[in-house]
Formats: C-alpha cells, sequence, structure tokens
C-alpha cells in the first residue's frame, strides 16, 4: 500500500517530532491533538526546530518551506478520514489509547493502518479493539525523533506482512532504520533500558548517591553519552512509570518492580524536564 497522507494524534514531545520527520520526507501530514495549547506548543517547536537547522545549514531554506507545507494542524479527529496511515503518540495508558483506537477504526478509511509509538504497551490489546487487527502495528520511535535513528516495528499477534512491509518501506522513506520486534512487555529498547533506569532511582532512594553522581559513574565509566537520571527526566518520569507498571505487570516479576521514589515523584507532579523539575532542576 502506498502511504501518502499521515495523521499524527498527539502533538507532544514525540508526536510533533514525528510529524515534523514525515513532513520533512515529502508526506503531507496531520497533527492532531486535543487541546489547542498543545497543538500551539508542537507547531511552536517545529518551527524553532527547523529555523535552527536552517541556521546552523542543516537543512535548505526551501526544504524548510516545503516541510512547513505540507503540515496542518488540527484538533478534528474526524479528518483521519483522509488519511492512509494514523499515528498515535498520546499519553502511554491502555484505557486512553484503546478508547481512541476505537475512534480511529470509525474515522479512517478501511485501507488505512493505525499504528501506536507506545513505549510499552501490546500491541496485540491494541489492535484487539478495532475491526482490523491485521493492520494496526507499532512504531516505536525514539526521543529525540528528528536526531534517533531507529524505529522499533512491533508486530502483533494478528499484523499481516503486508502491513508489516508498508510500515518498514515508510520508516525507510524517512530515513530511519527499523528493527523488526515481536510483541512482548516492553519490546526491546524499555525492556533493556528502564530497568536499568530504575535501578538508578534505587541508588538514589537508598541514599547510595546523589543523582549527579550516579549520571557520573555511567557517563565516566560505561560510556554512556547521558546518565540514566538525565535521561529518565527527558523521557518524562511518568512515561518511566507507565512502563515499569506494564514490564511489572506483563511478566508478574518483582524484579520490575518501580521504586517508590519515581512514584512519589510522579505524584508530585516532578514529570522531569517537560514540567520543570525532576531529578534535576530546568529553567524554561
Ligand atoms: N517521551 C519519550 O521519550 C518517548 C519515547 C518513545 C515513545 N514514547 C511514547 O510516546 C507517547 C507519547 O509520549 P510523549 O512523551 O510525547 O507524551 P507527551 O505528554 O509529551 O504528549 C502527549 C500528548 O498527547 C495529547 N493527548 C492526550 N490524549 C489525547 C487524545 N485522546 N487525543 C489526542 N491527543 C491526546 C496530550 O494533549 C499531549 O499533547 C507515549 O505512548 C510514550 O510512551 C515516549
Amino acid at each position: 500500500m502506498s502511504i501518502k497522507q499521515v495523521m499524527v494524534v498527539g502533538a507532544g514531545q514525540m508526536g510533533a517530532g514525528i510529524a515534523q520527520v514525515c513532513a520533512q520526507y515529502g508526506f503531507s501530514v496531520k497533527l492532531n491533538d486535543i487541546a489547542d495549547e498543545a497543538l500551539e506548543k508542537g507547531k511552536a517547536g517545529i518551527e524553532k526546530r527547523l529555523a535552527r537547522s536552517v541556521e546552523k545549514g542543516r537543512l535548505a531554506e526551501e526544504e524548510q518551506q516545503k516541510t512547513l507545507e505540507n503540515l496542518s494542524y488540527t484538533t478534528d479527529l474526524n479528518e483521519a478520514s483522509t488519511c492512509d496511515l494514523v499515528i498515535e503518540a498520546i499519553v502511554e495508558n491502555m484505557n486512553v489509547k484503546t478508547s481512541l483506537f476505537k475512534k480511529l477504526d470509525e474515522f479512517a478509511p478501511e485501507h488505512a493502518i493505525l499504528a501506536s509509538n507506545t513505549s510499552s504497551l501490546p500491541i496485540t490489546e491494541i489492535a484487539a479493539v478495532t475491526n482490523r487487527p491485521s493492520q494496526v502495528i507499532g512504531m516505536h520511535f525514539m526521543n529525540p525523533v528528528p536526531v534517533m535513528k531507529l524505529v522499533e516495528i512491533i508486530r502483533g499477534l494478528q499484523t499481516s506482512d503486508e502491513t508489516y512491509q508498508s510500515i518498514k518501506d515508510m520508516t525507510e522513506k524517512i530515513c530511519k532504520s527499523p528493527v523488526e520486534v515481536n510483541d512482548f512487555p516492553g519490546f526491546v529498547s524499555n525492556r533493556v533500558l528502564m530497568p536499568m533506569i530504575n535501578e538508578a532511582i534505587y541508588t538514589v532512594y537508598e541514599g547510595v548517591a546523589t543523582p549527579e553522581d550516579v549520571d557520573t559513574v555511567m557517563k565516566l565509566g560505561m560510556n554512556h553519552p547521558m546518565g540514566p537520571l538525565t535521561l529518565a527526566d527527558f523521557i518524562g518520569l511518568d512515561t518511566c512509570l507507565y512502563i515499569m507498571e506494564v514490564l511489572h505487570e506483563g511478566f508478574g516479576d518483582s524484579k520490575y518492580r518501580p521504586c517508590p521514589l519515581l512514584r512519589k515523584y510522579v505524584k508530585a507532579g516532578w514529570l522531569g524536564k517537560k514540567s520543570g523539575r525532576g531529578f534535576y532542576t530546568y529553567e524554561n
């Protein structure tokens, strides 16, 4: 199936990045959010990133202009009716995602593929609420989307080979590297990454070291480009907690229990960079 028109649902840090990259590589993209404010913020972020790329000589002005022309913004989900592919990037919560997929199944044309950027939730379960489970797939982009090359492509139990192939081709067209993964809690990326972040939080919780020192150990000792607590703040502590809960529930193994300090920070509204406070504090 040839994909031309794409809708990205959720204009947060991931959705805005996905919309930008798809538009940069020639797809016509509608960015959707339930909140006008989020849509405005997503749009401003895209425009700022593109302008910075032009300033730094990484993007021609002509390409910037074409990208902006390929993008439109809407709070109306009905506009999915003209799309070949919808990529969902809303909050990491199964109930919220399944209620959205039921609506997308109603609004999107029969041929359309419905993809989720979920970090950990089962694609098979999301697909089961639609009447087109063979056309539902996971497209797990990495943060920040314009920079990171990987897209984990997750096949649900009923995802067809045709759907997989269309999404693999699309991923290559936007100059990303697809990796095929089966539907299991946390897939590969977060099954490996999140327990490490959670353990780093435990070391702070148990008074073993400060966040700065934990990050320094992992940067200088393990050659990680970014410490795990800086990375957790960057991902969003609410997202980290959701993922740990999915791993804990999915495997039924206590080794995945979320650290109480992570829960406490999320309850306090300390969500990391996006809220201005997490393991570190951020201005603006
Ligand atoms: N943050 C990361 O590093 C990262 C990496 C890979 C994947 N993900 C996944 O991407 C998804 C989004 O994460 P994020 O960090 O961009 O979150 P975010 O909080 O920055 O953005 C979520 C956006 O979704 C919007 N939204 C919520 N419900 C909606 C609905 N029903 N319809 C339309 N819009 C709705 C919100 O208004 C918000 O703008 C999650 O599933 C997350 O697990 C996140």
